[in-house]
């Protein structure tokens, strides 16, 4: 879908985030003819830099960390003629009057905060005083948002001073990735999956983000904040409300966002031995989590694992399991729907238990799994089997599934175009945080300490007993 020519600022726009994602991002929807004429990026920060410094951090970055490969010889010479910068001071009156003079009517704007949330009413407020913001602006901002739900409330109540709900666009990029909307597709464009979509049918859910990465460079930030915090608040609940939510009666964005809500609201506290939290010890494959974040005693969990549920109609008796991790056996995310097993076997015991699962993997190899049960073949008489029905998107559909952009690239486009879908509401937010802080509290209160668990493995024992006592078990963490 076409976009209209755009003035995308980015504040903290040598930061990490910048480099890593968003600028690579925009040099491949530039080779994709997404950028139309007339548009251009505004790197800010508080860095001294020219311009063409600028665009040479900016071709390295994209040297770095990805051109997409397809892009024509030119096209970066090209795309860097769009690119400008400004030494901004997000707490100080410097460049700004000088970034306003760069803006232009009738062109979208849109104003990326990718810098710590503490800047975001400073920014917010100066973007208003130097006559920045019109009506029509948006502004993107990053997680987290916020620490609790105190501090999501009070951001919330900082951006509202100064911006519309509807002008704000907070990223969880779990939201741009491909199979994740696929996700939505699967279960309200077919007629297969909805009707058995709930407790009657479903024995449980799991999903699991599993990553092979530690948390180094990111010491600080992350003791602070711990696996519960940095992912299960944001991304896992993010995926969980898909997979949990009413059909919305349209694919905007209110209507799904009401939906996601409700999930949330509806999920009940977790016991707290429903709940394991581990860390990553050391070993002769590199530091343990202690020493990567430079604090011998700390309780913060690197893993987590619990078992869910949500009070309503459609899901009560179904739990749900979610994990994950840093430094797990392999970088593997899935979400698994297990069916419960036919009511009846006319096969007898000796057939065995059998559950369909459909398993939907997010990374890598995104794709679908469906295991069905099937005779297995041969003359040895009714012995079943569950086999896949595979299904790679990138075998099934081509350079097409190749070229699929990535989460970054998706959002980014989507605030350009004024679609909120993919985004955040303020009130989902606080919701998801309303349901978080009570059990990090009673783990504080508790002083629990985290089990330690083998880097390279599948998370800590007791994440294992957590389905095991259920009769289940986990999926395995394969790359
Ligand atoms: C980020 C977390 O939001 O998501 C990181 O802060 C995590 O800790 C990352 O590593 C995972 O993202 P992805 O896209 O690599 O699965």
């Amino acid at each position: 879908i076409p976009v209209d020519p755009f003035d995308l600022v980015i504040f903290g726009g040598t930061g990490d985030l910048a480099r890593r994602k968003i600028l690579p991002g925009l040099f491949r929807r530039f080779c994709a003819g997404q950028m139309p004429e007339g548009s251009q990026i505004i790197g800010a920060a508080r860095s001294e830099m020219t311009s063409d410094e600028y665009r040479e951090m900016v071709s390295e970055a994209v040297a770095e960390f990805g051109s997409g490969g397809t892009c024509e010889a030119g096209t970066l010479e090209a795309f860097l003629q769009r690119v400008s910068y400004v030494t901004t001071d997000a707490r100080g009156d410097d460049g700004w009057v000088e970034l306003n003079g760069k803006m232009r009517d009738d062109t979208v704007r849109a104003f990326y905060f990718s810098v710590g949330p503490s800047l975001f009413g400073d920014l917010a407020e100066r973007l208003h005083r130097f006559g920045m913001a019109t009506p029509e602006s948006r502004i993107v901002v990053e997680k987290p948002f916020g620490h609790d739900l105190e501090t999501a409330r009070a951001l919330n109540a900082t951006l509202a001073q100064h911006f519309h709900e509807t002008q704000i666009y907070r990223i969880d990029h779990y939201l741009g990735k491909e199979t994740v909307q696929n996700l939505m597709a699967v279960r309200f464009g077919n007629m297969l999956f909805e009707p058995l979509w709930n407790s009657q049918y479903v024995d449980h859910i799991q999903i699991t983000v599993a990553e092979t990465v530690g948390v180094g460079g990111r010491g600080t930030y992350y003791d602070n904040s711990g696996a519960m915090r940095d992912m299960v608040q944001n991304h896992l609940m993010q995926l969980l409300c898909l997979i949990a939510m009413e059909p919305p009666a349209k694919f905007d964005p209110d209507a799904v966002r009401d939906e996601k809500l409700k999930v949330i609201r509806a999920l009940e506290s977790v016991d707290w031995h429903h709940i394991v939290r581990g860390q990553y010890g050391g070993g002769e494959n590199g530091p343990s989590y202690r020493e990567d974040v430079e604090n011998p005693k700390s309780r913060t969990e690197s893993f987590i694992a619990m078992k869910c549920h949500i009070s309503n109609w459609r899901w009560a008796g179904t739990p749900f399991y979610l994990r994950t991790g840093k430094r797990l056996k392999a970088r593997a995310s899935e979400i698994a729907v297990v069916f419960k097993e036919a009511p009846h076997s006319i096969f007898g015991a000796d057939a065995g238990r059998h559950r369909n699962v459909l398993a939907i993997r997010l990374q890598p190899n995104e794709g679908m799994t469906l295991d069905v049960t099937i005779k297995e073949p041969g003359p040895g008489g009714m012995r079943l089997l569950d086999v896949p029905l595979d299904m790679s998107f990138a075998e099934a559909l081509g350079p097409e599934a190749e070229e699929a952009p990535d989460a970054y690239e998706r959002l980014i486009m989507d605030v350009i175009r004024g679609n909120q879908t993919l985004f955040m509401r303020g009130d989902e937010v606080e919701a998801a945080w309303a349901w978080t802080d009570p059990l990090i509290e009673a783990w504080q209160a508790r002083n629990d300490v985290p089990k330690t668990y083998d880097p390279g493995s599948s998370g800590p024992e007791d994440a294992l007993m957590l389905m095991h006592r259920d009769g289940r078990k986990w999926r395995e963490v394969k790359p």
